[in-house]
C-alpha cells in the first residue's frame, strides 16, 4: 500500500497581498478623489521657519517658491488671480453672489480648498496646496498674506 502522500499545503496566493495592496491604493485613491477637504496635510513638511526668517519672512520665500507669485502679482498689478496687495480686511464677492469679508480663514480656504470659494468674475484655476504644504507653511502664508500691504 503506497504510503499516504500528504495533502499539499496550499502556499499563500502570492496574488493575495498585491490585492490587498491594490484596494489600498484604491480606497486611497478615492478617499482623495472623494473628499479633498478631509485630505491630511502631507507628512515631513518643516513645522519652524528656516534659521534667519520671521514666520513672515518664510511665508514670503513660500509664496515666491510654491509658484504663487505667478499668478498673484505682489506689486498690486491684476495677474491671473488678482493682487493679494491688502487682501485683509476687504469685502470678496464671491461667484456665487455672496459677498465674504477676507479674514485669515477666508485666506487659509482659499489655499487649501481654491474652489470652495471663487472669486466672482476669475477662472477656477488656482490649484490646492492641501498635498503641498504643511500646517506651519499654511499659518506662514497666511501671515505673510495678512501682512501685505
Ligand atoms: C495658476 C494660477 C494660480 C496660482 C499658482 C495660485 N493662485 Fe491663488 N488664485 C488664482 C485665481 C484664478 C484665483 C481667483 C479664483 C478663486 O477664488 O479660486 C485665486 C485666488 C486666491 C486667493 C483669494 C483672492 C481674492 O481675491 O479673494 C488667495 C488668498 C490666493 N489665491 C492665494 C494663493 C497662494 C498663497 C498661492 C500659492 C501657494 C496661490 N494663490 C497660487 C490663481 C492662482
Amino acid at each position: 500500500m503506497r504510503p499516504e502522500r500528504p495533502r499539499p499545503q496550499i502556499p499563500p496566493s502570492p496574488r493575495n497581498p498585491w490585492a490587498f495592496l491594490f484596494s489600498l491604493l484604491l480606497f486611497s485613491g478615492l478617499l482623495v478623489g472623494c473628499a479633498p477637504e478631509e485630505r491630511p496635510y502631507p507628512p515631513d513638511r518643516p513645522t519652524t521657519p528656516p534659521p534667519g526668517l520671521s514666520v513672515r519672512e518664510w511665508g514670503e520665500k513660500i509664496f515666491r517658491d510654491q509658484g504663487c507669485a505667478g499668478c498673484h502679482d505682489l506689486g498690486g498689478t491684476d495677474g491671473a488671480g488678482g493682487t493679494l496687495v491688502g487682501i485683509l480686511g476687504r469685502e470678496r464677492r464671491l461667484s456665487t453672489g455672496e459677498v465674504v469679508v477676507a479674514d485669515e480663514d477666508y485666506l487659509r480656504t482659499s489655499i487649501l480648498s481654491p474652489n470652495a470659494q471663487i472669486v466672482a468674475g476669475r477662472p477656477a484655476v488656482m490649484p490646492s496646496y492641501r498635498d503641498k504644504l504643511g500646517p506651519a507653511e499654511i499659518d506662514a502664508l497666511v501671515t505673510f498674506l495678512a501682512q501685505l500691504r
